[in-house]
């Protein structure tokens, strides 16, 4: 899996004001590669975290996963892509209300279509130590088992190319730190690819490469770590 980004710009516009959120942002992440972002509020983040993923469309520039142009393609391709390909973990869980644990996972699947591996639910709420939770609803949990379910579900479609963005926020450091091990240890040990944004450097020293942003632009950074 590669994702590779080249010159992409994003434009917001508002009114008669444009805002330029990512400026010529340029960048490749192979598989087995975890690489954070940080920067300021504001910086373009999310922005950029949205746009690699394909939920956001690029004002220019180009952004291939796997070779594909993705920015060229209809909506529904675009849908079907993340579905299969790009598993995405937020700054907090946002799990559905209404559905226990395992339906949380399970609902990706049913809307993949993905019939391929049906024990890998169970396996992976237990890798995540969530098997006396499977059953729970998601006011019952922790908020560190809340954010282990968000990252399980993350990775129930087997995804290629994981994205989290500020993924520690709403916990403890030592939770924090937690998860994104977990992140690393899923990109090392089967060969994903993985973009983390973050505030939070004490969990720098866990990913591969650490890049920064600042008002738009992706500048490489060897001092930070
Ligand atoms: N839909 C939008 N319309 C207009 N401006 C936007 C939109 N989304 C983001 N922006 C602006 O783009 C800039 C970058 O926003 P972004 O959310 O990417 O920042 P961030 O680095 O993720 O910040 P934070 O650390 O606070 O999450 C901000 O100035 C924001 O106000
Ligand atoms: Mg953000």
């Amino acid at each position: 899996m590669t994702l590779t980004m080249k010159r992409v710009s994003k434009i917001f516009k508002d009114g008669p004001n444009e805002f330029k959120a990512l400026n010529d942002v340029s960048l490749e992440v192979n598989s087995g590669e975890f690489v954070a972002v940080i920067g300021p509020s504001g910086s373009g983040k999310s922005t950029f975290l949205s746009t690699a993923g394909a939920l956001l469309s690029p004002t220019g520039g180009s952004i291939e996963i796997d070779g594909q142009h993705v920015a060229d393609l209809p909506d529904k391709q675009k849908t079907r892509l993340r579905l299969e390909k790009i598993g995405f973990v937020f700054q907090t869980a946002n799990l559905i209300p209404y559905l226990n644990v395992t339906d949380q996972l399970h609902v990706i699947n049913v809307m993949a279509k993905n019939k391929k591996r049906k024990g890998y639910e169970a396996d992976l709420l237990q890798h995540f130590g969530l098997e006396h939770r499977t059953g729970n609803f998601p006011n019952e949990l922790s908020g560190g088992e809340r954010q282990r379910v968000a990252i399980a579900r993350a990775l129930v479609n087997e995804p290629d190319l994981i994205l989290a963005d500020e993924p520690t926020a709403s916990l403890d450091s030592q939770r924090g730190r937690e998860v994104v091990e977990l992140i690393a240890a899923e990109i090392h040990e089967r060969g994903k690819a993985g973009i983390m944004v973050t505030h939070d450097e004490r969990v720098l020293d866990v990913c591969d490469r650490v890049l920064m942003i600042k008002d738009g632009q992706l500048v490489e950074t060897e001092t930070i770590r």
